[in-house]
């Protein structure tokens, strides 16, 4: 059995109005340890379904089995808990995340609610600061970091938690190009550690990282594939307002030019091999 398993999930915030759903008859599957990167452009429907996932909002119709729990039959809070502490969100706004004056306190804060030991929790305060590198912050005040930091800092609050997966939902899109780099390492290391993750993304070139694009529009699965596949499809990218990553973009311009070349470019080398065997050096 799949991590997540999605089926035939339909969901409209005006339940009256089934015109206007905001996701329709969508079904998916996620692999325990998968990276899947989630595209699609403003409000097709990537946070509503990641707060279905999570059991932020409620399941209407179709159902979501994650790590063998059924979320639609999820009742009381001990039981919602448990699937939030399996399954971590971090947002695009850090500020919104980070709850307490000192960075240290602020990574204890899930583990405490958990009711977790207090020697325990000083220890994965620890492991989570050292993960995210930003060990020596501990004492710092979050309001005075950068932005990229303080997402680090919202990272390590959901590993002290010790979750099984991770949705990103636009967790680089506020991020200067530094602090962008820093999460999406982050992101890769989290990964590598067997850490399930789903990255919410506009960013092309960030989802070239995950083992899996899946591309969704007007709450319906689009394309989905591996990267190389989904961005080989750059037409209909372009009809759904998304863009390939610059380069496949490039490549695709000389092809509509009538240039014999790839229609997926594997990094800048490759391209470079390209243009240069057209026009020279
Ligand atoms: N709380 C809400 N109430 C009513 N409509 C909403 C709400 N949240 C999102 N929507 C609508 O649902 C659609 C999908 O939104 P969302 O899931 O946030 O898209 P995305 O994350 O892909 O940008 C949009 O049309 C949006 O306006
Ligand atoms: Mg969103």
């Amino acid at each position: 059995m799949s991590f997540i398993e999605i089926k035939n999930l339909s969901h409209a915030y005006n339940e009256d109005d089934h015109r206007e759903e905001t996701i329709h008859d969508l079904s998916l599957s996620i692999e325990r340890g998968e990276f899947v990167a989630l595209l699609g452009h403003n409000g097709s429907g990537k946070s509503t379904l990641a707060k279905l996932i999570t059991g932020i909002l409620d399941i209407q119709s179709g159902q979501i089995i994650a790590d063998g729990t059924d979320v639609s039959k999820i009742s009381g809070e001990e039981e919602l808990f448990a699937l939030r502490r399996k399954i971590g969100m971090v947002f695009q706004n850090p500020d919104d995340q980070l709850v307490a004056t000192v960075v240290e306190e602020d990574i204890a804060f899930g583990p405490e609610n958990l009711g977790v030991e207090p020697q325990e929790i000083r220890r994965r305060v620890r492991n989570s600061l050292r993960a995210v590198g930003m060990l020596k912050y501990a004492r710092h005040a979050p309001h005075k970091l950068s932005g990229g930091q303080k997402q680090r800092i919202a990272i390590a609050g959901v590993l002290a938690m010790m979750p099984e997966c991770i949705i990103f939902d636009e967790a680089t899109a506020m991020l200067d190009p530094k602090g962008r780099a820093d999460v999406m390492s982050l992101i890769s290391r989290i990964h590598k550690a067997g850490i399930t993750v789903v990255h919410i993304t506009h960013n092309m070139n960030e989802a070239l990282a995950a083992d899996r694009v899946v591309v969704i529009n007007e709450g319906r699965i689009f394309l989905e594939g591996t990267p190389s596949y989904v961005f080989s499809h750059v037409d209909e990218l372009h009809s759904v307002g998304l863009e390939a990553p610059p380069l496949t973009e490039l490549l695709h311009a000389l092809a509509a030019a009538g240039y014999s070349v790839p229609a997926f470019s594997s990094g800048v080398s490759d391209t470079v091999d390209v243009v240069e065997s057209l026009f020279g050096k």
